[in-house]
């Protein structure tokens, strides 16, 4: 399992402790920055995560910024992406279990760290139900 994880300026200090956590648990982690806490534009940064999700570079995507929205707005302009914002456990779970997200993202200046570990581990550990899920899924993209 390989995971990319990028952030702005307001997702820094939680993107290096989410890398921390999930290595513990085996998971490579490729980071698209941003590193510092110099303000960025976000965008510069989803595109990149995006790329690499849709090229199979990684497995997975996890984006921080701020609220989460300039993030999830921008990774959902890609059509291989489905970005989902969650700010508590059981929407961590049922943006995997109903969406199928493939890139959670997390609204950094809204959330304890802790809350965000607990959401990130939440989505990843809950399996896709598809069925209906899958029906509506494939409804999403633009004709
Ligand atoms: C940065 O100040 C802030 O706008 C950004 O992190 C995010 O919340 C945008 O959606």
């Amino acid at each position: 399992m390989r995971i990319g994880i990028c952030n702005d300026h307001a997702g820094v200090e939680y993107k290096f402790k989410l890398i921390k956590m999930l290595q513990k648990r085996g998971i490579e982690v490729v980071n698209f920055g941003t590193d510092t806490e110099a303000s960025v534009d976000y965008p510069d940064y989803a595109h990149r995560l995006a790329q690499a999700v849709e090229g199979g570079e990684v497995d997975l995507g996890i984006a921080l910024c701020g609220t989460g929205n300039g993030m999830a707005m921008t990774l959902n302009k890609h059509q291989g992406i489905r970005a989902g914002l969650a700010w508590d456990k059981p929407i961590g779970e049922l943006v995997a279990a109903h969406n199928n997200a493939n890139v959670l993202v997390l609204p950094a200046r809204f959330i304890p760290y802790r809350k965000a570990s607990v959401i990130v581990r939440a989505w990843l550990d809950t399996p896709f139900e598809g069925g209906r899920h899958q029906k509506r899924i494939d409804k999403m993209p633009v004709q």
